[in-house]
């Protein structure tokens, strides 16, 4: 089984592993079951993505015929059983995961269209989504509605299988900062994690994904 973790943060930070939700995937990694298990990341950080401009063209082609870096992507997720998001907010979301997504929905819309018997290249790949931000627990319900919710909108015309958490986190799961330290050294806050309780409700959310 492969499981593809999409790292959608833009942030080139001072070292490649201090993104939060680069973080995060490599702790679905970590978290998967030993066996039968390949796990992959992709950082949208090193991808140089373009928007869809609405050509049509991906109508004959089932691919973007103006962006590389989408195609690969795209036949990563084409290839993949399980895909998780792992998304900051921005406003709301990263621009790239944003060009990501719309090109997904423009392939598989344009043939729903014309007949809604029509199942995409990725129908029915379970996805799980993880929103996360500079807010701690009471900015949760605001990242579900803005970021997560708006993902499951995508995906949902794209046919990707969203995977709930529960009733009240019905469109996956969001991660709080335990406290944010501002210092004179630096611009941004110091965003301050608590690793473990994180690492227990990526593996409740994983196992979710992975009995469905
Ligand atoms: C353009 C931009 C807009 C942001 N807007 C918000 C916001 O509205 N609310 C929030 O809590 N965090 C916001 N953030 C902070 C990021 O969500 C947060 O720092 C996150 O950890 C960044 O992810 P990364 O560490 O994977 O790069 C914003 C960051 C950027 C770059």
């Amino acid at each position: 089984m492969k499981v593809l973790c999409i790292s959608a943060s833009n942030i080139i930070h001072k070292a490649f592993d201090d993104s939060t939700s680069f973080k995060l995937c490599k702790l679905i990694l970590e978290c998967l079951p030993k066996e039968n298990y390949i796990g992959e990341i992709v950082d949208l950080r090193t991808y140089k993505l373009q928007p869809c401009i609405g050509c049509g063209q991906c109508f004959e082609t089932h691919r973007c015929v103006h962006d590389k870096e989408f195609n690969c992507i795209y036949e990563n997720i084409i290839s993949s059983n399980i895909i998780f998001i792992v998304s900051p907010h921005y406003a709301p979301i990263p621009a790239k995961l944003c060009m990501l997504l719309e090109k997904m929905e423009q392939i598989t819309f344009l043939h729903w269209a014309k007949d809604t018997n029509y199942k995409s290249e990725v129908y029915g790949i379970s996805t799980g989504i993880i929103s996360h931000g500079g807010g701690s627990d009471w900015a949760l319900p605001s990242y579900k509605a803005m970021v997560n919710d708006t993902i499951a909108n995508a995906l949902d015309t794209i046919q990707l299988k969203l995977i709930p958490y529960s009733q009240e986190w019905n469109t996956g799961i969001s991660i709080p900062v335990a406290s944010v330290v501002n210092s004179n050294n630096d611009i941004f806050p110091q965003q301050e994690y608590d690793w473990s309780k994180i690492k227990d409700i990526i593996h409740k959310y994983i196992s979710k994904v992975i009995q469905s």
